[in-house]
């Protein structure tokens, strides 16, 4: 089969994830074109990288290079209509996280997918990591008992030098604070592990930061299934953490990471008074240490594409944690418990995740 011909249109901070997975596939795929609207950035980025096709249009790339396969790496306001685009052009696409900035938005990205036949898959490379493939395994067979309770916190620290990227801080721009841009990856891997949430309480504050959107958010969840979790995102913490906690009926697991983990970030305990040994040895069992980068996800979207079917982080597994940000984002202004599926397109939520147009 002929390697796949890759296109990344935004060449600024997070691309370097990017240029390691696509090396990391090898021979299955090659970057043949970058865009972004700073040319001096897109220069120095072909040059660096040996990349053939070097643009500051999308359109111009689009027609010129036809590529099988677009990675998006550019400010999240600028997602959706670089998506369409490149769904129109034929082209498969990898977008970072957010997705996009709304239900709406993501609405017409499905249309879009539907119209076109191509899909698109949104950056969350924490799902692909050894650990939670493994802790996916150990909960489908029953392992643990039931999950119970669970604590998802994403405490960062982010300046206001960030903030002078002129994107950032912004519901136009950025769509949302922390809970949108920094924690969404914690409790989306929370979702993706748990299961489908039922409703949603929560309080934002801006406490700290000279910004439109939130700096802090905490919020309390309950599961379909019952089971009950608190989540914190933050950008106000000196001392940064990642923390995700899972308690089950027979065991504890939790990882404790910054930006990546790898086996050695996740910790397993049992209840001391009634030792289940036999269920530790199981974790212990986990094998490979692989940790959840691109690199996983997009060797996973190219298998997808070989046999052209929905790859990874599409479609309803892409929607739910929008649907969950958004619905936290309307209880905390609200005031109110947000119930799963209760916004639709009359909901000005649905619309913007601040509420108002
Ligand atoms: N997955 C992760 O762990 C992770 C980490 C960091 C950032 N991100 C996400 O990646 C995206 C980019 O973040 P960043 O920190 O790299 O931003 P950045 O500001 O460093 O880079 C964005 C680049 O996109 C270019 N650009 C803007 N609009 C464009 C357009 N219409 N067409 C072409 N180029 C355009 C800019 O000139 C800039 O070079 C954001 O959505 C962010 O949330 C993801």
């Amino acid at each position: 089969m002929k390697p796949y011909r890759i296109a990344i249109i935004g060449t600024g901070a997070v691309v370097s994830s990017h240029i390691q997975a696509i090396r990391s596939v090898g021979g299955r795929a090659n970057l043949v074109a970058a865009v972004d609207v700073d040319e001096a950035r897109v220069k120095a980025f072909c040059a660096e990288h040996q990349v053939p096709g070097c643009y500051t249009d999308t359109g111009e790339m689009l027609a010129a290079v036809q590529p099988d396969l677009v990675h998006i790496a550019t400010p999240p306001a600028t997602h959706l209509p670089l998506i369409v685009q490149s769904l129109e052009a034929g082209a498969w696409v990898y977008c970072e996280k957010p997705l996009c900035k709304s239900l709406a938005e993501f609405d017409q990205i499905e249309a879009a997918e539907r119209r076109t036949g191509r899909y698109v898959s949104t950056v969350f490379q924490w799902r692909f990591g050894s650990a939670v493939q493994h802790l996916r395994r150990l909960m489908r067979a029953g392992e643990l008992g039931r999950f119970l309770v669970g604590t998802c916190q994403t405490l960062w620290y982010r300046d206001m030098a960030y903030y002078r990227v002129p994107w950032r801080g912004k519901w136009g721009s950025e769509g949302g604070g922390p809970t949108l841009g920094h924690g969404i990856h914690l409790m989306d891997l929370f979702l993706y592990l748990v299961g489908d949430w039922a409703e949603v309480s929560a309080m934002i504050g801006t406490l700290d930061r000279d910004i439109e959107v939130e700096d802090v958010s905490m919020a309390l969840v309950r599961f379909q299934n019952g089971s009950l979790g608190n989540i914190v995102n933050s950008v106000l913490s000196p001392r940064q953490e990642s923390h995700l906690r899972l308690d089950f009926q027979r065991a504890t697991v939790e990882v404790t990471a910054l930006y990546r983990y790898t086996n050695a970030n996740w910790r397993f305990s049992i209840p001391d008074a009634s030792p289940d040994q036999e269920a530790l040895a199981r974790w212990q069992a986990i094998g490979e240490d692989i940790s959840g980068t691109h690199n996983v996800q997009l060797a996973q979207i190219l298998d997808s594409m070989d046999r052209n079917e929905c790859p990874p982080v599409s479609g309803p597994e892409a929607r739910r944690i929008l649907e969950f940000v958004t619905s936290l984002y309307k209880s905390a202004q609200t005031r109110q418990v947000v119930l799963r599926g209760s916004i639709g397109p009359d909901d000005p939520f649905y619309h913007s995740l601040s509420g108002s147009s």
